[in-house]
Formats: C-alpha cells, structure tokens, sequence
C-alpha cells in the first residue's frame, strides 16, 4: 500500500495506570475489537484481570502510536513478532519514517511505550515494590547477584535503607532490561556484560534525566543514551541506540499519561463484538496483592 503522509515526529513517550482503569464488558469488548485476532486470544489466555489489562492496553498504545506516525488506516496495521517476540511492523512504510522503533513494557500498574524515528527503541518499567516470592531483601539480592557487575553492586549496596537500595536495584534492572529489549534478543544476552554508571540523583530529579552511561564488555557504548523517569512510584528506563555517525542529540521526550478514551479515539474495530470474551474477563481473578 502507498502512505502519503508521514507525520513530523521524533520521540514518543506514553504511560498508563492500569490501577485506574476498571473496564466495564462493553469497555473490554471494545478494546478487544482493536487488536488482532491471535492477540485477543493471547491476552483471553491470562488468569488475572491484572496482566490481560495490561498487555490488552500495550497493543492498543501501538495500534494508535502506528496509526499516528505512520497514516496507516487503523485496520490495514498489521502487527508480528520476531522469533524473539519483539512486536514490529509488517506493513512496508515510506522512506521518511522506515527507522520507526517501538517498544513497550508493562509491571505494576504501568503500561508504557516508547517510539523514535531517529534511534532503536527499548523500554522498560518496574513498580518499586517488595519482589513477589522473595524471604527478604538480602535473600533477593543473593539470587540476582550474577545478572550485575561489582560496580554495580556497590552502587546499589551504597543505599542507606533497603528501601533506597530497592530503588538503586531496579534502577539498573530497567536500565539492563531497556537495552537487551531494544536490541530485541532477550532472554539469553548475558546482562552482567554491561555495566552501568549511574549519573543524577533519579529520586528527586522531578523529570527525566538521561545523564547514565553504559560499558559493554569494558568498553564504553558511546552511541547509547538512557532516559530515566520516576512515575507514580515506577522506574522507566528507555534505551536509545543511534548509528554511530549520528551526531545530532537526541532531545529529552517527557511522559504524557494516556487514559482509554485516548487509545480509542482513532480505533477501528477489526472483528465483531464478542460479549463473551468481555464476560470472561469480568470473571478473571484479581491477582493476590502483596503483604509486607
Ligand atoms: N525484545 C523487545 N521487546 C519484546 C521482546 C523482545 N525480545 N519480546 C516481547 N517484547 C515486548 C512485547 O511487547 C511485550 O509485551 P506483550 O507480550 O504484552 O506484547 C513486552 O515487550 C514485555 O516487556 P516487559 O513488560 O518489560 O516484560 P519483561 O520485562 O518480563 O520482558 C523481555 C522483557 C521480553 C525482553 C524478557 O522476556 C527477557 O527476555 N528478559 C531477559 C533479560 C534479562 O536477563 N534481564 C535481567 C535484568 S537484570
Ligand atoms: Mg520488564
């Protein structure tokens, strides 16, 4: 197909509560009318209300990021995955905008995506909360210790507070995860071969920094910028890769928080109303809330 319009963008940045958003079986209908086939049966497949929300609003953010950037009519954007399960676009696009990269991630009550023209894209999100399943910090920690370098350990360990040493941990978890997400290979990359360095102080920036700076195998990546954003007690990390003869800075992207009436307002159903499928996830499980 031809697209004659290509809209002027860069960077797109979005965040959803999902905590906040309690759908009605006409809203989860709906929603499932705007995804393609294999993935409304996917997300029919999750046991809790919890998870099906939040990968249902992940594909909703790409159907309207894609139709906003690229003009694809909403029901000709045809969605794949790479062997990996990275999701990428299948339809052929113009010249202007065929760099498009896109990424999302869902954790706590957090859907997020990013999208650039001008760098791969990864992004990550992780609630800062006690881990599910762990006896304690320490124990925790113990269990990850080969997915972080010394320095790495010694930045988290310098936290005066488990607290404060949760939040150096997941700050290099998001980071980690947004570079092997915007490379697409995950599982399998050995995350202990890049080691961070932290710069800025995260918790009272007020904003998104991007002053953190990575080394693969001792060797500083150069052509790598994290943003990181603290929202509503979550750490996102988004991992911009550029080709290596870019000169030009990549501008800071700010959030902007979306709710289900923005996904929807350019959608177009793809299939008919399925009042079963809302019926069954009104009678999902709610995911058992952590105690500590
Ligand atoms: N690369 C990039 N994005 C991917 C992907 C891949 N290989 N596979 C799936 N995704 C996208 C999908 O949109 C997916 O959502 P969906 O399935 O609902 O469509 C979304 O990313 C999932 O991201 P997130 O919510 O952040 O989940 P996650 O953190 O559990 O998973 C993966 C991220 C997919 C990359 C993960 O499975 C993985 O492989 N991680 C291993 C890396 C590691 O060792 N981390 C340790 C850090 S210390
Ligand atoms: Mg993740």
């Amino acid at each position: 197909m031809t697209v004659s319009r290509v809209a002027i963008m860069s960077s797109i940045r979005w965040a959803f509560n999902t905590r906040q958003w309690e759908p009605t079986v006409t809203d989860w209908v709906r929603a499932s009318q705007c995804v393609q086939p294999e993935e409304k049966q996917r997300i029919g497949k999750f046991v809790f209300k919890k998870d099906a929300k939040s990968s249902m609003i992940g594909r909703l953010m790409l159907r309207k990021m894609l139709h906003r950037v690229t003009k694809i009519p909403y029901g000709e954007i045809k969605l794949g995955r790479t062997d990996k399960g990275k999701p990428y676009l299948m339809n052929t696009l113009p010249e202007a905008c065929r760099q498009l990269s896109f990424n999302v991630s869902h954790h706590g009550d957090s859907v997020v995506l990013a999208a650039e023209t001008e760098a791969e894209v990864g992004i990550d999100v992780m609630k800062l909360e006690t881990p599910v399943g762990a006896k304690s910090i320490s124990d925790f920690f113990h269990t990850m210790r080969r997915q972080f370098t010394e320095d790495e350990w010694v930045y988290i360990k310098s936290g005066n507070t488990e607290k404060e040493q949760l939040g150096s941990f997941y700050r290099l978890w998001c980071l980690k995860e947004s570079y092997v997400k915007a490379l697409g290979v995950g599982i399998g990359f050995e995350v202990k071969r890049l080691n961070f360095i932290t710069g800025g102080d995260l918790t009272h920036a007020g904003g998104t920094i991007c002053t953190t700076t990575v080394e693969v195998d001792g060797q500083s990546a150069k052509n790598w910028t994290f943003e990181e954003t603290l929202l509503d007690n979550h750490c996102i990390a988004v991992a911009l890769k550029t080709p290596l003869c870019t000169t030009q800075k990549l501008k800071i992207a700010p959030f902007e928080v979306i709710t289900f009436d923005d996904l929807l307002a350019d959608s177009k159903p793809l299939s008919e109303p399925d009042q079963v499928y809302g019926e069954e996830f009104i009678q999902k499980a709610e995911r058992p809330t952590l105690q500590r």
